[in-house]
C-alpha cells in the first residue's frame, strides 16, 4: 500500500523543511506492507517555499513537488495533489496534512494502523476523548471551530462524526476516485466538508483518531475571511441537494391536491363521498405523473411512448395504493363522523398526507428508479 502525504503550501518557508524532515523520519515507522511519500503542492509562494522543497528532494527520493502557477485556494491545491497522487504516483492512500506544524507526524503510523484494521478513511479528530484544540488559540477561533462542526453535523445529519472540519485525514484513493473532484462546491477550505460528506455518502468506513492539534509553529494563518459564509453555503447546498426531490414531490403533490379538492367538491353531491374522492384522486394522479416526469425526475425523464405507457401503468398501480388508502380513509371517516362539507374535506386532506409517504417511497424505489 502506497501512502502519499499531500502538503499544500503558501508562504511556509519557515516551516516546510522541518515538516518534511519529521515526516520522512516518521515514515520509516509505518506498518509493514506500507510505503510513504510526501507531495508538496505549492501555489508559487512568493517567499520561495518551493526552492526549499527542491533541496529536500535531492536528499530524499520519496519527496515530490507540484507547482501551481497561481493561488486558487486550499481545495484547488488538494484536488490537484490528489489527482497527481492517484494518476502519477499510483497512491492507494492519500493524507491531507498542514505544513505549519499543527499536524504532528507522530500520528501517521497510528492512523495507517487504523486503515490496516479496516477503516477506509481516518480523520485526525480534536473532539473525541484524547484529542484537543491548541491551548493558546483564542476563544473566538475555538468557538468558530466548535459551532462550525455543530452546524455541519446538524444540517448534514451526521451526528456520528465529531470533527468534520479537521484538516488531517487519510483516505483510500479507491473512494476518492469515485468522487467528482472538479465539481466540489468549494475550492477554499470548505472543500473539506464536501469531501467528507461525499465519502460518507459512498459508504466509506470513517474512523476518528484522537489528535492534539497544536498552534502553527511559525508564519501566518491563511484561514480565509469568508470561510464561515463559504462553509455554510456548502453545508446548506448539500442538504438541499439531498432533499430536493422530496421537496419537489411535495410541491407536485400540492398541485395535485388542489386539483383533487376541486374535483371532489364538484362530485361529492353527485356520488357517494368515497367514490367522488377516488375519481378526484385519479385526476390528480394523471396530473402528478405528467409534472413529475417533466420536472421532479427530469434527469430520468421517460421519453419513449411505449415505455411511457408502461411506466404510467406502473405509476397508476403504485398510486392505487394511495387511492385505496384515501378511499378507506374517507369511508371510515364518514362512518365515524357523518357527512359534512368540512369533515369530508378534512378527510381528503388526511388521506393525501398518508398517501404522500407511500407515493414518495414508490416513485423513488420503482417508477423513476435510477
Ligand atoms: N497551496 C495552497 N494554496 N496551500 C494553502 C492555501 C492555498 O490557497 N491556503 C492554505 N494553504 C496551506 C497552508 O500553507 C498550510 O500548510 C495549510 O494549507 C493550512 O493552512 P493554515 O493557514 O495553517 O490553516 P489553519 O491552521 O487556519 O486551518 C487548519 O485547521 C482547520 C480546522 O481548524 C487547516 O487544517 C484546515 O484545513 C482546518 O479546517
Ligand atoms: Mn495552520
Amino acid at each position: 500500500m502506497k501512502a502519499v502525504i499531500i502538503i499544500p503550501t503558501y508562504n511556509e518557508k519557515e516551516n516546510i523543511e522541518r515538516t518534511i524532515e519529521e515526516l520522512v523520519k516518521e515514515l520509516t515507522k509505518i506498518p509493514q506492507g506500507y510505503t510513504g511519500h510526501v507531495l508538496v503542492v505549492d501555489d508559487t509562494s512568493p517567499d520561495g517555499t518551493a526552492d526549499l522543497v527542491q533541496k529536500k528532494m535531492k536528499q530524499y527520493d520519496n519527496v515530490h513537488l507540484l507547482i501551481n502557477p497561481d493561488k486558487k485556494g486550499l481545495g484547488a491545491a488538494y484536488i490537484k495533489g490528489i489527482k497527481y497522487a492517484i494518476e502519477k504516483l499510483k497512491a492507494d492512500l492519500v493524507f491531507e496534512f498542514d505544513a505549519d506544524g499543527s499536524h504532528q507526524p507522530k500520528y501517521v503510523p497510528g492512523m495507517l494502523a487504523e486503515i490496516k484494521n479496516g477503516a477506509d478513511v481516518v480523520v485526525g479528530s480534536r473532539y473525541i476523548p484524547g484529542g484537543s484544540m491548541p491551548a493558546d488559540w483564542g476563544i473566538d477561533r475555538k468557538l468558530i471551530s466548535y459551532l462550525g462542526n455543530l452546524i455541519a453535523r446538524s444540517v448534514l445529519l451526521t451526528f456520528q462524526y465529531r470533527d468534520m472540519t479537521s484538516g488531517f485525514r487519510v483516505s483510500k484513493t479507491s473512494y476518492l476516485a469515485k468522487i467528482d473532484l472538479d465539481n466540489l462546491l468549494s475550492m477554499q477550505f470548505a472543500y473539506k466538508l464536501h469531501l467528507y460528506y461525499a465519502l460518507h455518502k459512498l459508504g466509506a468506513k470513517i474512523v476518528e483518531y484522537p489528535i492534539d492539534f497544536i498552534d502553527r509553529a511559525k508564519g501566518k494563518t491563511k484561514f480565509p475571511k469568508n470561510n464561515i459564509k463559504d462553509s455554510l453555503r456548502v453545508v446548506f447546498t448539500l442538504r438541499f441537494r439531498e432533499s430536493e426531490k422530496f421537496i419537489k414531490v411535495c410541491l407536485v403533490g400540492l398541485i395535485g391536491a388542489v386539483i383533487q379538492f376541486s374535483f371532489f367538491n364538484l362530485l361529492r353531491n353527485l356520488w357517494s363521498p368515497e367514490y367522488a374522492n377516488a375519481a378526484a384522486v385519479e385526476v390528480a394522479i394523471v396530473s402528478n405523473f405528467i409534472v413529475n416526469n417533466l420536472w421532479t425526475f427530469k434527469e430520468q425523464k421517460i421519453k419513449k411512448v411505449s415505455k411511457l405507457l408502461v411506466k404510467f401503468a406502473q405509476f397508476n398501480l403504485v398510486s392505487l395504493g394511495s387511492l385505496l388508502i384515501q378511499f378507506l380513509t374517507m369511508k371510515a371517516g364518514v362512518a365515524i363522523v357523518g357527512r359534512s362539507l368540512i369533515g369530508e374535506n378534512i378527510l381528503v386532506f388526511i388521506g393525501i398526507i398518508i398517501g404522500l409517504g407511500w407515493n414518495y417511497t414508490m416513485y423513488t424505489k420503482l417508477v423513476w428508479k435510477k
